[in-house]
């Protein structure tokens, strides 16, 4: 029998302006998840101003119903949103109906299935302030760093590595990489994580799957591309995978993702308990929160919010320092993204108002 967890994510109304989900859309989430038939088991988590679906069922990926669910819970929590006027109501619903997927409609969506082991730990990373290529650096030193995973080195179950599936998000295409054969001709490409996300990672001797992220397309829409947005990511652990502790290791060093203020600031990841997933300072920094589960046949026990732990108060202290460094450039380049990276800019209109001053030059 094999189980299916999904997680669906989207912003539909921030409060107060994108720094928090208001409690009446976690109800109305909870609610709908909770009477729905087609559910195992279901948790509602949120982080900044993202409401995260966390599902499982038997229904494999790309289901229909299970899509149409989460769909129909951010249309009604967007009714509730619009009513309390929060901000930026109904945000990430980009479609005006549903159908049939509901990838491309807005919201973000990391599915797996599998037959679930005799004990499955994992762990479902949800961040706010960033993209989906922000996975690219810990995936990478999960599945493929022995300085992380000891496992890599002392576990003979994990000795031969993983498969990394790549994916270009502009030209739509995707490519495998072997760990660890293949990991610099990979890190050509995952080290530019604005363009080339990591979808999924395999273990390479037995082809389970092992982590998948709500990587998605881009769009290029009126000069610009849209579609990347405050990502999730499904990891599972233990016997043949990763550790818990080694799934964790790779965010006690806050690293520079892109996605904060305005979506567009570089800013450092900080991994944070669900209590304090709410960024503020500069609408930020750009928050990380990790939820354990162990399944069993396929309800969800748990969860577990690792951040809270007390050993990762340290790197919440230099992701403060790395903050403060890099709120102190102001609007200068690498805080500000660069120029096609950015969700908001006025070059257009300044080019314009001042194109009569340009001289050319011979
Ligand atoms: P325990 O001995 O506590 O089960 O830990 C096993 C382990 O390898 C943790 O990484
Ligand atoms: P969200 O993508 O979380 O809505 O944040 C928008 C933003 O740019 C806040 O400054
Ligand atoms: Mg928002
Ligand atoms: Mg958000
Ligand atoms: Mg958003
Ligand atoms: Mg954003």
């Amino acid at each position: 029998k094999k189980i299916t967890v999904t997680v669906i994510k989207a912003d539909v109304g921030g409060c107060v302006g994108h720094s928090s989900v208001h409690s009446a859309l976690i109800e109305k989430a909870q609610g709908m998840l909770k009477g729905s038939s087609l559910l195992i088991d279901s948790y509602v988590a949120h982080v900044g101003d993202d409401i995260n679906l966390i599902m499982t069922h038997e229904l494999g990926r790309n289901n229909g119903e299970i899509h149409q669910l989460a769909w129909d819970t951010f249309v009604a929590c967007t009714e509730i949103a619009k009513k309390l006027k929060l901000y930026g109501a109904g945000q990430d619903l980009l479609a005006d109906a549903f159908s049939g997927n509901i990838k491309g409609l807005g919201p973000g969506v990391a599915e797996m299935e599998f037959e679930e082991r005799k004990s499955e730990p994992i762990v479902i990373f949800m961040a706010d302030k960033t993209e989906p290529g922000a996975w690219n650096l810990p995936l990478y030193k999960i599945f493929a760093d022995p300085f992380n995973t000891a496992g890599l080195v002392i576990d003979p179950s994990m000795h031969d590595g993983f498969i990394f599936e790549v994916r270009d998000l502009i030209e739509n295409t995707r490519v495998n990489f072997s760990a660890p054969e293949d990991i610099y001709d990979m890190l050509v490409f995952i080290g530019a994580p604005g363009r080339y996300c990591i979808k999924r990672v395999f273990h390479k001797k037995t082809g389970e799957i092992a982590a998948v992220s709500s990587t998605q397309r881009l769009n290029l829409m009126a000069g610009r591309y849209v579609g990347k947005d405050d990502p999730v990511c499904i990891v599972r652990c233990q016997s043949g995978m990763p550790a818990v502790g080694e799934v964790l290791e790779p965010f006690t060093k806050p690293h520079l993702v892109s996605g904060w203020m305005r979506g567009s600031h570089s800013g450092p990841l900080m991994p944070v308990s669900m209590q304090q997933a709410t960024p503020s300072r500069f609408d930020g920094p750009p928050r990380v929160v990790a939820l354990g589960f162990q399944l069993a046949d396929g309800k969800l026990i748990g969860p577990q919010d690792f951040f809270a732990d007390p050993a990762f108060d340290q790197a919440r202290q230099m992701a403060n320092e790395i903050a403060s460094y890099m709120r102190s450039l102001g609007p200068f380049e690498p805080h500000r993204l660069h120029l096609d990276e950015m969700e908001y800019t006025t070059m257009p209109q300044v080019l314009k108002k001042l194109k009569d001053r340009f001289e050319k030059l011979r």
